[in-house]
Order: structure tokens, then C-alpha cells, then sequence
């Protein structure tokens, strides 16, 4: 049987973004009830058990998170709800934002009352105008019907949401860039500890959560945890610090396909099915090349590489939070899956892809500053056919020693920078070598050369 959206079920409905039609489909009904029936305690513990993972990129138990919060704090408490959404091709939250908001404001509202916040910050991408007219609609028709405010539904319960329109940068998502930039900085990433659940958003605990994640929150209180679990995959036996990848997902489907687009699917499905039977095939009758599983930062598959004692190849892992791991890559990161055509340069990939790392790096951190910089340089170096055989190596050994995780950095945007630089050389380094042997600029240098003549 094919499977049923759920989360987006909604967005081909006329008018899907009104209160009228959110409530005639039942909405609402869900946090009425958790406000008549339920502690605050009861929703955390719900959502833990559910094995909700968060959507924004690093998969964090998301009712695990919010535990984190100090017990008993006088307040104020706050949620700031990450839609800053840049991660290259993903898509995924404007879709929700735009098409059905009020199920996204409800996952906010149930958010807000297990965690104990009278207040949430909405930040949203700034060149999201559609969505961000489509919430401020949403958040009015709600004021209007006393779902927001003092009391709501008469329960004693105060909630207020700020819509706020972010500063324009990649970097505005990592979620402490995002705090500093509400409250009117530059989005300059904190160092951590202490998190935000401890010192937040104006020096507040608080928790960050992303607008998928949120959506998720409301199809978990409705239809429960017996129906979140069945569906995704269960933790990988052979993995220990596997959490499992339960829920829906949406997908983003970006590149060189016939029919890009963003699908709900239970987590799971592999590449090869979110391109072939969701995204029309690759486009021009071509082969898949390479793939960005989860994003940009993610890296890259090389889709004809042999899976090891199987007949399937990299084309074929399952994206949930385990697999891209499974073929060097970071991890599933926002699921937005880029498809490049066997008739392009990965040179040119790797190219398009430092200039854009190297311009969104904040630069507060030598290593990323200055690492991002030389991997733009020396790809540049290699594309106008100048590349040195040493260089190779040099930028392997850059992409391992920048990021958060090797401790060189104060967040993870140099990490994301790493990971394509070392994919995409570790399993194309026949290209590259190639083009360092031949002398020949990559397909994209030529032409710019074409026309600057
Ligand atoms: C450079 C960088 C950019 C990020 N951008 C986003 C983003 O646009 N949206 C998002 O939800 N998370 C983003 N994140 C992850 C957030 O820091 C944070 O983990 C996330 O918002 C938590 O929400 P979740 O637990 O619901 O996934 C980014 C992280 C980094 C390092
Ligand atoms: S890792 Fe890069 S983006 Fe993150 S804080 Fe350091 S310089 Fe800024």
C-alpha cells in the first residue's frame, strides 16, 4: 500500500494556511485536549517515548532535549523555533510554513506547555516572505480566536508567539548564531557549554527546535506513539549509540532530476527510490553521478560504488539518521537529496561548493575561517586546470582538521564544510587526479573562459 502523508496531507486543501479549514480537519482539537487532560510532564514523556529525532540536521532526541531544561526555573522559559532553513536545496520547511502553519503552531503551542514557556520566537529565514506572511496570518486568526494570549481556552495557560525575520545568512541557523541574531547581534555561534537549555536566548534557558520537528510534536500527540514507532527503522543492533529513525520524513528532491519536488515518506526510503520513483528519474535520460544525501554539508555518494559484499551500490542506502554514515558521510542532515549527472565535473561540484562555505563562514574561528578560504582557493586552483598533485591530500587534510568535532572550532559549519572536500576526493579522486595530470580546466572553467573571451 502506498504510504498516506501525513504531515502533508494538508497543503493541496484551498486555503490549507486558514483557521477555518485547519479546524474543520480537526485541528486544534489536540492541544485542547493536552491543555483539559495533561501535565506538562505527561507531553515530555510522550514525546520521548515517541523517539522523535530532531529534523534540523543533527537528529537530537528531541523530548530528551527539553528535559534538559533546569527543573523548576521561576521563568521565563523559551522556545525559539529554528526556520532559518539554508542548508542548500532543502526545502522542507517553508513547504509546512507556507501551505499549513497552523499544524506547525500547534506542534509550538504543546511545545511551549510541556516546557513551561509563556513565549515563542518564530525565526524565519529572511527570504521566506511567503511564509513568513503566511504565519503572520496564521498567528493573527489565533490571537483572534483566543488560542494565543492569557487563558488560552481557558485553561491558564499564556502563550504569545513573535514572529521575527531573520538577518539573511547561513549561519543564522546554527541555533546559538540564531539566539545571537534575535536579539539583534551579529549571528556570531556561542561557545558551548553552557547550551541554550541552560543560557539561551537573552541569557534565558531555552530550547531551539526546527518547524518539521514542531510539526511532528503534533501528529505525535494526536495520533500517538504506537503510530510514530510504527513507522521508520528501528536502532541498528550493530550500532549502540543508534537511537533509531521512527516517524515520517519529508524529503526534499533537488539537482538533476525531472521532477524535483519535497515527498513524505516513512524514514528509510533509499536514493535510488526518492530519485527514480519520486523525482521522475535523472533528468535528460543521464546516470546519477554523485548525490548530496542530506544537504550540502552532508558530502557526497558516488552512486556506481560497490557496496562491500553486496551487488547494491551507494545509490542504494536508506536515508534515516544512520545510513549516509554507513558510506562516509556525516549523516542524513535536513534529507534534502541533491542529484548531480554523470555529465558534470566534480570539480566544478567541489568548487560551487567551497564558494559557498567559504563565504557563510562567520570567520570568530581561524580554522574555519582561514580553512574554508584555502579549500576555495586551491579548488578554484584546480578547476582553471593549475591543480598540484599535492593539493589532493593538502585538502583531505584541511576537511579533517576544521569543525566542531575534531575541537577546533566553535560550531558545526566548519565540519559541513569538510565533509564534501573529503567525500567527494576520496571516491572521485580518479577525476581529480585525471584533470591534475592532463592540465585541462573542468567543464565549467572552460566555459567561463568562452565567455569572458
Ligand atoms: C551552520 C549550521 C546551520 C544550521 N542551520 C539550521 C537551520 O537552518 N535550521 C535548523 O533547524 N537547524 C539548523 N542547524 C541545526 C541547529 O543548530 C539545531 O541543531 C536545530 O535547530 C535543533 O532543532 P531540532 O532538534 O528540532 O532539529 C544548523 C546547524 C549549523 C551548524
Ligand atoms: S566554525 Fe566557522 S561559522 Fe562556526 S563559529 Fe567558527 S568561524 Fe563561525
Amino acid at each position: 500500500m502506498p504510504y498516506e502523508p501525513v504531515l502533508l496531507a494538508r497543503i493541496n486543501k484551498p486555503d490549507s494556511g486558514r483557521l477555518e479549514g485547519y479546524r474543520a480537519d480537526g485541528g486544534y482539537a489536540t492541544v485542547e485536549r493536552v491543555l483539559k487532560e495533561k501535565k506538562p510532564a505527561d507531553v515530555i514523556a510522550q514525546v520521548k517515548d515517541s523517539g522523535l529525532r530532531g529534523r534540523g540536521g543533527a537528529g537530537f532526541p528531541c523530548g530528551l532535549k527539553w528535559t534538559f531544561l533546569p527543573k523548576d526555573h521561576p521563568g521565563p522559559i523559551y522556545l525559539c523555533v529554528n526556520a532559518d532553513e539554508s542548508e542548500p536545496c532543502t526545502y522542507n520547511n517553508r513547504i509546512l510554513m507556507e501551505k499549513d502553519p497552523h499544524q506547525v503552531l500547534e506542534g509550538i503551542m504543546l511545545a511551549c506547555y510541556a516546557i513551561k514557556s509563556q513565549k515563542a520566537f518564530f525565526y524565519v529565514r529572511y527570504e521566506y516572505g511567503d511564509a513568513f506572511r503566511s504565519l503572520e496570518s496564521a498567528v493573527n486568526e489565533m490571537y483572534a480566536a483566543g488560542l494565543l494570549g492569557k487563558n488560552i481556552l481557558g485553561s491558564g495557560f499564556d502563550l504569545d508567539i513573535v514572529l521575527h525575520r531573520g538577518a539573511g545568512a547561513y549561519i543564522c541557523g546554527e541555533e546559538t548564531g540564531l539566539i545571537e541574531s534575535l536579539e539583534g547581534k551579529r549571528a556570531w555561534p556561542r561557545i558551548k557549554p553552557p547550551f541554550p537549555a541552560i543560557e539561551g536566548a537573552f541569557r534565558k534557558p531555552t530550547i531551539v527546535n526546527n518547524v518539521e520537528t514542531l510539526a511532528c510534536v503534533t501528529q505525535i500527540m494526536t495520533r500517538g506513539i504506537d503510530w510514530f514507532k510504527s513507522l521508520g527503522v528501528p536502532p541498528d543492533p550493530k550500532n549502540p549509540r543508534d537511537a533509531g529513525s521512527y516517524g515520517p520524513k519529508l524529503y526534499t528532491i533537488a539537482g538533476h532530476v525531472e521532477k524535483p519536488c519535497c515527498v513524505e515518506l516513512p524514514m528509510g526510503v533509499t536514493v535510488r527510490d526518492l530519485v527514480e520513483k519520486h523525482g521522475g528519474g535523472v533528468w535528460k535520460g543521464r546516470k546519477a553521478k554523485s548525490v548530496n544525501p542530506g544537504g550540502l554539508s552532508m558530502g557526497y555518494v558516488r552512486c556506481d560504488a560497490k557496496l562491500k559484499d553486496s551487488d547494491l551500490t551507494e545509490y542504494d542506502i536508506p536515508l534515516d539518521f544512520n545510513g549516509p554514515g554507513k558510506v562516509g558521510c556525516l549523516g542524513l542532515g535536513t534529507a534534502a537529496v541533491t542529484v548531480i549527472d554523470d555529465q558534470t565535473s566534480m570539480i566544478d561540484v567541489l568548487h560551487n561548493t567551497c564558494q559557498f562555505f567559504a563565504h557563510e563562514s562567520c570567520g570568530q574561528c581561524t580554522p574555519c575561517r582561514e580553512g574554508t578560504g584555502w579549500m576555495l582557493k586551491i579548488t578554484d586552483r584546480l578547476r582553471r586546470g593549475l591543480g598540484r598533485k599535492e593539493d589532493l591530500d593538502i585538502l583531505i587534510d584541511v576537511g579533517d582538521r576544521i569543525g566542531i568535532m575534531p575541537g577546533t572550532t566553535i560550531c558545526g559549519l566548519a565540519d559541513g564544510a569538510g565533509w564534501p572536500v573529503k567525500t567527494a576526493i576520496r571516491k572521485f579522486r580518479d577525476e581529480f587526479e585525471a584533470a591534475i595530470k592532463s592540465g585541462a580546466k573542468s567543464k565549467y572553467a572552460k566555459s567561463l573562459a568562452v565567455a569572458a573571451h
